[in-house]
């Protein structure tokens, strides 16, 4: 793997990638060399058959506390037509495994839009969201219209890019933005016990899951369905669906060959 100044990658346990997030004067503040490294990590990932499922994490104060305000300020309108950078966000998004987002204190703009982009987002109970963009006389970039609505409906998403509200952690609860919240002191290891029971399944039906839902957020209903039919007699063609039912036919432990 690359050397990575703005990371720390590690793999606490089988099947697991962890990537942390390393800028904690800054709160995390995503700029391009920490975008670079997290897609460049991804992909080295994606390719490591050791590896089913990552974590992006920050630490406990920040997630992040969105994109690099000081990288951005004096950027012109033809910089970020033209930026590259896009290309991380696609990178990280087309991550083809499981992406866990364990998050904790501060999760806004480019850092919610980050988490957002995650498969399953674990927070601890300090954590708060938000995308205050508008006091920066500017909108969320990475998504965080699109996504955040879908998930938590015009008019709420309206207030928090509008006005800049913040969420707690149990309001995020209730809305589905995350799907648990937990003591600050174990969100991390909530988080890796979580990924270690999905490293346990069966890799290429994780991916055609994963392919599956993310469909729901961007094709219609019958295409998003079309999807999931050709996705579920695919795995037909695994040794593991086989693996799989001869298991519980024979009322033994299913052993998961990848392919
Ligand atoms: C650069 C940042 C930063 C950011 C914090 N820092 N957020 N630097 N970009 N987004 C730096 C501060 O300048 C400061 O550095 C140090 O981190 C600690 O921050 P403080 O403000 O002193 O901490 P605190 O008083 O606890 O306030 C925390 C905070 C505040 C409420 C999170 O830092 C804040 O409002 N940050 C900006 C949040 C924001 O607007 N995010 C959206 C960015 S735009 P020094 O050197 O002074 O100690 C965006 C667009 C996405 O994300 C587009 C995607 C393509």
């Amino acid at each position: 793997m690359a050397e990575f100044e703005l990371i720390l990658i590690e793999k606490p346990s089988d099947g697991v990638g962890l990537i942390r997030l390393n800028r904690p004067k800054v709160l995390n503040a995503l700029n391009s060399s920490v975008m670079n490294e997290i897609a460049t990590a991804l992909t080295a990932f994606s390719s490591d058959p050791n590896v089913r499922v990552v974590i992006l994490t920050g630490n406990e104060k920040a997630f992040a506390a969105g994109s690099d305000i000081s990288e951005m300020s004096g950027k012109t309108e033809t910089n970020i037509l033209q930026d590259t950078g896009v290309r991380n966000w696609q990178t990280i998004a087309n991550f083809p495994k499981p992406l866990i987002a364990a998050v904790s204190g501060f999760v806004l703009g480019g850092g919610l839009e980050l988490a957002m982009t995650c498969d399953i987002m674990i927070a601890s109970e300090s954590a708060r969201f938000g995308q205050p963009e508008i006091n920066l006389g500017i909108i969320p970039g990475a998504g965080g219209t699109q996504r955040l609505t879908r998930v938590v409906g015009k008019s709420l998403a309206m207030e928090m890019v509008l006005n800049a509200r913040m969420l707690n952690a149990n309001e995020a609860l209730r809305l589905g933005l995350v799907s648990k919240v937990v003591p600050l002191e174990t969100y991390l290891e909530n988080a890796l016990e979580l990924a270690k029971q999905i490293a346990a399944r069966a890799p290429i039906a994780l991916q055609a899951a994963k392919k599956s839902v993310n469909a729901a957020f961007e094709l219609g209903l019958s295409k998003g369905l079309e999807l999931e039919r050709q996705q579920f007699a695919m795995l037909f063609n695994t040794s593991d669906q086989k693996e799989g039912m001869n298991a519980f036919l024979e009322r033994r432990r299913a052993k998961w060959q990848g392919k």
